[in-house]
């Protein structure tokens, strides 16, 4: 299928593509040529079994044919047409996200990704509340725009600042490996003082991960998010629930909110929504934020805004998870894998916490069980998570491994087979780990 060599593509993609988020002079990408449900290959023809669905994202796996058809009919018949016009894709997408999102959300904001979906959602709450300062939480990540850059907690941002005045970062419930986490009377304790500190009258939202994503699959304890909503609710602060990467049945719910029954103001979604395949970003918005918009105009617009091939691709994507039941499905195996963490755990002294909701998972590694120390500090990497990686790499495993963990994310339509396979290379590789515990 592909003219050039990996080492062409490489080579080529090196020399006039630039990298995210690393030293284009050390990283070495895998060339890839094809993918197809939950593994893909590269050019040299290696398998890999795809354990992260790539950026967490490809929920409904690799390719689908349904997916892929519904994008070929939309790019014969209308590819594009301007934002400013309507369309049949759209007024269906938007009719059926209404119909999915939770509450009382019936109206959406269509952008390119998440971090557009986010720029535009803390935008609206500015505008609709008429005060400046967003609260978002140090263990998250919310994008790389500038402002969505700003409103992102961890070490991402470093690089980025000074940036977008007005954000203020608060802690999340948990604190690493070696603390507690917080209950959630504590974990809001700490918020409502930050909340009065701040001045709950210039404080337009708190935007937050309901269960976070690359900042280490953290599910909040039950009732933080209910009262994080009656705070918010009581001081007039607009609730952005970031769902980009929780959404779309990661978490064995349409959106991770669900689980705790909380209906945010506004709701931002992408990654899932069209499982990557095109890019596609929405916010999601209660009447009671939409309305302002009936009478006043809304400072916003994207050349792309409600794209045609986006729109028929999320519509044939959530097709998908229904046809196939996979938010049921993204539930039952997230037992499964309850089980593969558990039985991970019991072989292996150097798993220190396992967590996961559904298909959304992780392994934290800990040089001792008696002191936790992670395998690898905050924001850095050891020899051991190194070896870790190269031994994943090698045995044909795709997945994140950052600071001391290990993501456990794959595309919700795995079968309870890989879903071993993947687990069984994890275990061969978790002997790196065991034979630096203390
Ligand atoms: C929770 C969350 N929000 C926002 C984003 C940004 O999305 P995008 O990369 O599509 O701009 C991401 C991406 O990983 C994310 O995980």
């Amino acid at each position: 299928m592909n003219e050039l060599t990996a080492d062409e593509i490489v080579d080529l993609c090196l020399k006039h593509t630039l990298y995210d988020w690393q030293q284009q002079g050390v990283t070495r990408p895998i060339a890839v040529a094809s993918a197809r449900g939950s593994e893909f290959f590269t050019v040299g023809g290696k398998r890999y079994l795809d354990f992260n669905s790539q950026l967490m994202g490809v929920n409904i796996g690799h390719a689908d044919p349904r997916v892929a058809e519904a994008i070929a009919e939309q790019a014969r018949t209308l590819p594009y047409i301007s934002p400013f016009m309507a369309t049949e894709v759209r007024a269906r997408l938007g009719q059926k996200l209404a119909e999915l999102m939770p509450g009382d959300l019936d109206k959406v904001f269509f952008t390119l990704g998440g971090a557009e979906a986010n720029e535009n959602a803390i935008r609206i709450a500015k505008a609709v509340t008429g005060r400046n300062k967003i609260l978002a939480r140090y263990r998250s990540y919310h994008g790389a725009t500038y402002a969505t850059i700003s409103l992102t907690g961890d070490p991402r941002r470093w690089g980025n600042e000074p940036g977008m005045p007005g954000v203020v970062h608060v802690l999340d419930p948990y604190h690493g490996t070696e603390r507690a986490t917080d209950d959630a009377a504590t974990a809001l304790a700490y918020l409502e003082e930050t909340v009065m500190l701040e001045g709950p009258a210039t404080i337009a939202a708190f935007i937050l991960e309901p269960v976070t994503g690359t900042n280490g699959i953290l599910i909040p304890p039950d009732g933080y998010l209910q009262g994080v909503r009656e705070l918010c609710d009581r001081h007039g602060i607009l609730l952005i629930a970031d769902e980009v990467m929780s959404g779309f049945g990661r978490t064995g719910e349409w959106f991770a909110v669900n689980h705790w029954g909380v209906v945010p103001d506004i709701m931002t979604m992408a990654k899932g929504l069209t499982s990557s395949a095109v890019p596609l970003g929405a916010v999601g918005l209660r009447p009671s934020v939409h309305r302002y918009f009936d009478e006043h105009v809304y400072w916003g617009g994207l050349t792309y805004n409600s794209h045609p091939l986006a729109c028929a691709a999320a519509l044939a994507t959530i097709n998908v998870y229904e046809e196939d039941g996979l938010i049921d499905r993204s539930r039952k195996l997230g037992e499964v894998m309850a089980d593969h963490h558990q039985e991970l755990s019991e072989r292996h002294p150097s798993v220190g916490l396992v967590r996961n909701l559904g298909l959304f998972g992780i392994l934290e590694l800990v040089r001792s069980r008696e002191t936790m120390e992670p395998m690898a500090p905050f924001n850095g990497s050891s020899d051991e998570m190194k070896a870790i990686g190269k031994y994943l790499d090698e045995h044909g495993l795709f997945t994140m491994v950052r600071w001391n963990q290990i993501m456990t994310n794959p595309p919700l339509c795995i079968t309870e087979e890989q879903l071993a396979e993947g687990f069984e290379i994890i275990d061969g590789a978790l002997g790196a780990a065991d034979a630096a515990v203390a």
